[in-house]
């Protein structure tokens, strides 16, 4: 409990820090994964109803620490492996308007969290560019992926993501002028992106 009230609180501080910043080098629609090579599919949460899917894009839009949207990236490598608590940059997608359903992106929240609960506080994405560094949910409207930049296979936090699921959801709605926005690592290696499904 104390460390993910510390992984939301750091969360909080990072984001807030580049309130609703917005994204350069890209139109302000949410950033989509090209050519994507689903690995495999299941579905999680307490009611089993968040599709949970592991993938690679052929074209995966990077983005740096300052949120500059880019076709490529020096993959870096980075100590250690586990992220969870890691500081990340808040961006967001303007205008308002074609967003995901709040409550919809809080049963995503709710399953991270009932799943970090019971038995599976950690997840793996795999290296940049091997096959599974993409890891998507999604329940009706809303979306959230976790993509690894990196060279290395990183390890991460349901509850951090889940925090970041309920964060950018309300965060990057409607009232701030924006659909969506993604949470980039001040290191660069991951961003969590949370926009609408079919965006
Ligand atoms: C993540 O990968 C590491 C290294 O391969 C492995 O030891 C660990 O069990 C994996 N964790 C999960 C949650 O799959």
């Amino acid at each position: 409990m104390r460390s993910s009230m510390l992984a939301s609180l750091v969360v909080f501080l990072a984001s807030s820090a580049v309130n609703a910043a917005v994204l350069t080098g890209s139109s302000g629609a949410t950033l989509k994964c090209e050519n994507e090579v689903v690995v495999s599919e299941t579905f999680i949460g307490e009611e089993q109803n968040v599709k949970l899917t592991h993938s690679h894009c052929d074209d995966a839009p990077f983005v740096t620490a300052q949120g500059n949207v880019v076709s490529s990236l020096t993959k870096r490598q980075g100590d250690p492996s586990n992220v969870c608590g890691a500081q990340c940059n808040t961006f967001c997608f303007n205008p308002a308007g074609g967003g995901p359903n709040e409550d919809d992106c809080a049963v995503i929240a709710n399953a991270l969290l009932f799943d970090s609960q019971n038995g599976k506080p950690l997840f793996n994405a795999t290296a940049s560019g091997t096959g599974t560094e993409k890891v998507t949910m999604q329940f009706h409207s809303c979306t959230t992926y976790f993509l690894n930049q990196a060279s290395t296979d990183l390890t991460y936090c349901r509850s951090d993501w889940s925090s970041l699921v309920t964060w950018l959801a309300s965060d990057c709605n409607a009232a701030n002028n924006a659909h969506g926005g993604l949470c980039v690592a001040a290191d660069q290696r991951w961003y969590v992106q949370v926009q609408h499904s079919d965006s």
